[in-house]
């Protein structure tokens, strides 16, 4: 491999920020040397109600993982993302929104959110929601969605959110599995010019999963069914409700927020956060991987229904009393400009996104990028997936003109913030490096065969962690066995990130993908089983396999094999069917790119499917398809080939 391009910051970036190496490398010794003594100084970041006087308690023995941080302390997040901030920048914007609609604005101050989070609190009190009591927000990018979130903190309850692209049939069974008490949604979900039809896709879901009290924000006041005594309007209760509520006071180990995402086997788990060091490591890294200083204005174009929606629109930019962009549109809506235009009407700081929407907005070109004025931005951020160098090089010499660090973000749901990442005044970066590991995070790689960790600074293997971090998930919610067998089975004494990774020379990281059945599509995670399970619902056919393959865009496409029921014929309406069927069953994002028919599927003699041989054949790679000789029937992969090359 040939050595990547170097990019240092410049020695004015450097003057001005929060750490340059020198401190990085002090902070990152101490931090990993004396946990306690580094954690329980930056937890001075946040107000308690109780000082914790206990910082870590934590095993990763498979045997009995259990992971605590500052276990003794009792803080709100509301009051650390709100409250505490009036005295000092009450009047400072917290929240500017952007509608889909590109002449539509907001911006709320800190005052103004403080009142919209306690009326909203108030609104939860008085619909009966109690604390411990989980409630599902399927909601489009609006700042009531902020609202909705941090209220459920104020009172205590758990919010789950359901990503508005997801189906009503996604949306039903996470609604089942969190026992939800109530659902935030709104009437419609303006994107792209177009409405998604949020609380017609509730009525749905409640037709799986009963009748579920439901909370509606009028944002389009579009006609929707209100059912009596169980759909409520919100702006009526909004009109009478008290613009003040005590704060519960929680334990710094008291559930947070469940998010489901997606594993290689079985349904989604829900991710299951807590309050104290979810709220730190989301501050914290908020703070330092994008030098945000004071002022700033910050914009990240995730979705809430994204952990990266969590973590750095809501709950790390406000902490850090920043001032956060929510934007409800999509890049390409009302032109490919829309993004450009954005930065440069609300003369934004930091600008953090996924790659696939960069390699869709390159293919314009630069034009659409200069008509705008860039020359706020200081920090790009990158996020979701491997950034590709042509990506990472456009994106850094057209939207950044070559003097803004990129960060490329590595972490997961499941890690609550970032894990590896330069610091923007502290590393040169290289185009496609998530570089180095955050404060705290001690990374290894392991031999994938042996479990062993690699000592070599140069090496390629599975990407674990060493011990745990404050922003780390606590448990899947309802079922603790699943977190250990996920996360701590497979290598005995880390936590299993499922991604590969390579260390290069200089010690530095280097993501290669997923090394389960998780497949990245634009950014999104799903677990192929997810996929074949919605096809096989469907009369007509008897199995599938579903794996991933390279695409331009997306990074990742969706590949599957179907096999039909004995008799069925194999044609081209049914093939579109099912991919209307899947669309359908999970939502748009999981949209199949393509399916073969495979009247027969490359399976063991115990009957296991090899997905490594479909998965050559996907990516047009026939000459390594490895021993076959295992195989029940080893015809059936020359008929699969046969059938590829034909298509
Ligand atoms: C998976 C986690 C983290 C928020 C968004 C996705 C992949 C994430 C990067 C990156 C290479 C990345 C990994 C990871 N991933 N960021 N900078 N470089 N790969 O969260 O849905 O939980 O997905 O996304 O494969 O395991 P998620």
């Amino acid at each position: 491999m040939t050595e990547a391009k170097i990019h240092p910051p410049s020695a004015e970036f450097v003057k001005h920020a929060h750490i340059d190496a020198a401190k990085y490398d002090e902070m990152y010794a101490r931090s990993v040397d004396d946990p306690e003594g580094f954690w329980g100084e930056a937890a001075e970041r946040l107000d308690w109600f109780r000082k914790p006087t206990k910082v870590k308690n934590t095993t990763f023995d498979y045997h009995n993982v259990s992971i605590k941080w500052f276990e003794d302390g009792e803080l709100n997040v509301s009051v650390n993302c709100v409250d505490r901030h009036l005295a000092t920048r009450g009047d400072q914007v917290a929240i500017i929104w952007e509608a889909d609609d590109p002449n539509v604005t907001r911006h709320i101050t800190y005052k103004e959110l403080a009142v919209n989070v306690n009326k909203f609190a108030n609104i939860y009190h008085e619909l009966g929601v109690k604390r411990g009591d989980r409630v599902v927000l399927y909601m489009p990018m609006i700042p009531e969605a902020a609202y909705a979130m941090l209220a459920c903190t104020r009172i205590g309850a758990v919010h789950s959110i359901v990503f508005a692209g997801f189906s009503p049939e996604a949306l039903a069974s996470r609604v089942n599995d969190s026992k939800a008490a109530l659902i935030v949604t709104a009437d419609e979900a303006p994107r792209g010019g177009r409405n998604t039809p949020l609380k017609a896709n509730v009525d749905k879901a409640r037709e799986i999963t009963g009748p579920v009290k439901t909370l509606v924000v009028e944002r389009t006041g579009g006609d929707v069914h209100m059912e009596e005594g169980v759909d409520i309007g919100y702006t009526a209760m909004f009109e009478k409700a008290s613009d003040t509520c005590e704060p519960e006071v929680m334990n710094a180990e008291d559930p947070l927020f469940i998010l489901y995402t997606s594993g290689s086997t079985g349904t989604p788990k829900g991710v299951l956060h807590t309050t104290g060091g979810y709220l730190l490591f989301a501050a914290i890294t908020h703070e330092y991987t994008f030098d945000y200083h004071d002022g700033d204005i910050y914009w990240c174009t995730a979705d809430v229904g994204w952990v990266t929606g969590h973590s750095y629109i809501v709950y790390g930019p406000l902490a850090n009393g920043a001032t956060t962009l929510m934007f409800e549109g999509v890049p390409t809506y009302p032109d490919v400009g829309r993004f450009w235009q954005v930065i440069e009407k609300h003369k934004v700081n930091q600008f953090y996104t996924a790659p696939t929407a960069i390699r869709a907005l390159m293919r314009h070109g630069p034009e659409p990028v200069e008509r705008y004025d860039m020359s706020s931005l200081k920090v790009l951020g990158s996020v979701g997936e491997p950034i590709n160098p042509e990506a990472w090089e456009w994106y850094n010499e057209v939207v950044g003109k070559g003097k803004c660090p990129i960060v490329d973000t590595w972490w997961q749901t499941e890690t609550g913030g970032h894990m590896m990442t330069p610091l923007p005044g502290a590393h040169a970066t290289k185009p496609g490096a998530a570089m180095k590991p955050f404060f705290g995070v001690q990374p290894v790689v392991l031999d994938a065969t042996t479990g062993k960790e690699i000592d070599e600074t140069e090496c390629e293997g599975v990407l674990c962690i060493k011990d745990s971090w404050p922003g780390q998930m606590r448990t899947v919610f309802g079922n603790h066995e699943r977190f250990i067998n996920t996360y701590f089975q497979d290598y005995k004494g880390y936590y299993f990130s499922g991604d590969g990774c390579r260390r290069d020379a200089d010690g530095d990281y280097w993501i290669t993908g997923r090394v389960d059945d998780v497949i990245n599509v634009s950014g999104h995670r799903m677990g192929t089983a997810e996929v074949e399970s919605a096809l096989v619902a469907h009369a007509k056919v008897a199995e599938a396999a579903v794996v991933g393959f390279p695409h331009a865009l997306k990074g990742q496409g969706i590949y599957c094999y179907v096999t039909l029921m004995e008799g069925v014929p194999y044609t081209d309406e049914l093939r579109d069917e099912l991919v209307g069927w899947v669309r359908k069953e999970i939502g748009p994002i999981a949209k199949p790119d393509f399916i073969q028919w495979a009247p027969g599927l490359p399976k063991t003699r115990s009957g296991k499917i090899m997905r490594r041989i479909l998965r050559k054949i996907a990516e047009n790679d026939f000459g390594a398809l490895g021993d076959t000789s295992t195989l029940a029937d080893p015809g059936v992969v020359d008929d699969l080939i046969d059938n590829r090359m034909n298509k």
